[in-house]
């Protein structure tokens, strides 16, 4: 155990004998204290069991343990997914088209705006009805076939991004191999009509080339001699062998790079389905909002810098609270799906049992992730995040401004959230609950023990750049655990 680690565990011993309530009493400042801001993304970090000494401790293990340095090597593109000797360059996936990163001799940053450019010029035509289907048909219905990073980021960011979306498209998306999958999505589906987009980094995925095969059949039995395959089926891999043996045509395939991992491929070509649904410039904006959360990440001091406490924290109570799990709750029914899709990144990256150097971890690692949109989960689980018996973190997401204005809903919503941070930090004693009116011998189902902690992390709006934000804070999470982790956030060899 390091020193840092160690001077953590003893300070973690002295602050849980004090409670939230009891840390708000000491200090008036406190929200003012712990509130942070990156980019649009405001962060109130004050319900958490903390003080100012905490953060002054988990930011000297980031420091003694070089995670800055970790970041610098993953920026510029030093191989450090060591077990697959790759480089680890999402972040370039959203470089401006000025931007200089040459790895290994190669421009990488024109690389990726020649794909940009071709995949704006293939959704043009898809959203302008000029891309024919085999019998001369204007495309309405995209398919994205694909699993794990291939469909969740996608699916996930077309639910979060639907209010932007051209709504005379629809869009589907088939992952499971159980061919209930397929067999739903085909239903009321006009095959003269429909694009597939079969996305799949490596090509050989067992369930995508399953699922693109059944397709293909589909189509030819629907559409018999007239079926073009050109016409109806676009892909998006680093594999162009496998694809060109699959029979797409080469102006519809779309290519990415070794150095993308699966789940932090969403703004590569596989969000080509995306782009489609939402247009070439609120992809843009996606990719700037990324972008703007890269560069915070480097250029705000870790004492202020909301990414690195956010992970900070995350490392606090695996390690020192003991918390198993940790809960992403958006009160935003748009991110319906970013749970799910924060799983794989989280949990395939740091779910792991061996440092990077071969030996067995000393602590625990990542904790689980689940979460579902508030307010549904009121009425589900938060029973148990109110008055269970495990310490839950969570993270609270919403909108200043809902994207749709309908009469007192939003007011309602942040009403919630805000009780139910409220309600998790300070609890309601015995007797608090007796001096409501209730019967003593009721009273102690009603308590709420409180010192539940939670962050809340509230934007203005859900517009295509805070996604962006939204996302890449979340990947720099990973990022930031897997170095103090010191495990190979980026392989996935489970
Ligand atoms: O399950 C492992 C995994 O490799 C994920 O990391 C990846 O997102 C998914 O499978 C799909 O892989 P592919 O895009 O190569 O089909």
């Amino acid at each position: 155990m390091s020193k840092a680690w160690k001077k953590l565990d003893k300070h973690a011993k002295s602050i849980k004998r004090t409670t939230l309530r009891e840390l708000f009493a000491a200090d008036s400042n406190r929200v003012d204290k712990f509130t942070m801001q990156a980019v649009d993304l405001r962060f109130d970090f004050s319900k958490h069991l903390i003080n100012e000494k905490t953060l002054e401790l988990l930011q000297e293990l980031a420091t003694k343990q070089k995670v800055a340095d970790g970041v610098q090597a993953m920026l510029r593109g030093d191989k450090i997914n060591i077990t697959e000797n790759r480089s680890v360059l999402h972040t370039a996936l959203r470089l401006p088209k000025n931007a200089e990163l040459v790895v290994d001799g190669v421009d990488v940053v024109s690389q990726v705006h020649e794909v940009l450019e071709r995949m704006e010029a293939f959704a043009d035509a898809v959203r302008e009805g000029r891309f024919l289907g085999s019998t001369g048909k204007a495309i309405n219905t995209v398919i994205n076939i694909g699993i794990g990073g291939s469909d969740l980021g996608p699916v996930m960011a077309f639910e979060a991004l639907k209010a932007y979306s051209k709504r005379d498209l629809v869009f589907k998306f088939v992952s499971n191999v159980d061919g209930a999958d397929i067999h739903e999505a085909l239903i009321g589906v006009d095959p003269e009509t429909t694009l597939f987009i079969v996305a799949s980094k490596t090509f050989t995925t067992s369930e995508t080339m399953t699922n693109a095969n059944t397709a293909k059949q589909w189509m030819a039995e629907q559409l018999g001699d007239a079926f073009n395959p050109a016409a109806h089926f676009a892909a998006l891999s680093t594999n162009a062998q496998r694809v060109a043996e699959f029979g797409v045509d080469s102006a519809n395939v779309f290519g990415f790079w070794d150095w993308v991992g699966g789940r932090f491929s969403m703004e590569s070509a596989i969000g080509l389905s995306l782009m489609i649904a939402i247009g070439p410039e609120n992809y843009r904006s996606l990719l700037s909002g990324f972008n703007e959360m890269d560069e915070y990440l480097v250029s705000e001091p870790i004492e202020s810098n909301a990414i690195y406490t956010m992970a900070l924290l995350s490392i606090w109570y695996r390690n020192f609270w003991d918390a198993q799990t940790s809960a992403v709750l958006p009160y935003d029914n748009y991110l319906k799906r970013f749970p799910a899709y924060l799983q794989q990144m989280l949990m395939e990256s740091n779910g792991k049992s061996v440092r990077i150097d071969g030996k067995a971890v000393k602590h625990e690692t990542s904790p689980i992730y689940w979460g579902e949109p508030g307010t549904n989960g009121q009425h589900s689980f938060h029973q148990l995040l109110h008055q269970g018996t495990t310490l839950v973190p969570v993270d609270f997401l919403v909108a200043v401004n809902p994207i749709t204005s309908i009469g007192n809903h939003h007011d309602l919503l942040l009403a919630n959230v805000f009780a139910q941070a409220s309600v998790l930090a300070f609890g309601k004693t015995l007797d608090e609950v007796i001096a409501d009116g209730t019967a003593p011998e009721l009273a102690p189902h009603k308590v709420m023990p409180g010192s539940r902690p939670s962050t809340l992390i509230m934007y203005p709006q859900l517009t295509p750049s805070v996604l962006g934000q939204l996302i890449a804070l979340y990947e720099h999470i990973t990022l930031i655990q897997g170095l103090i982790w010191q495990v190979a956030s980026f392989d996935q060899w489970g």
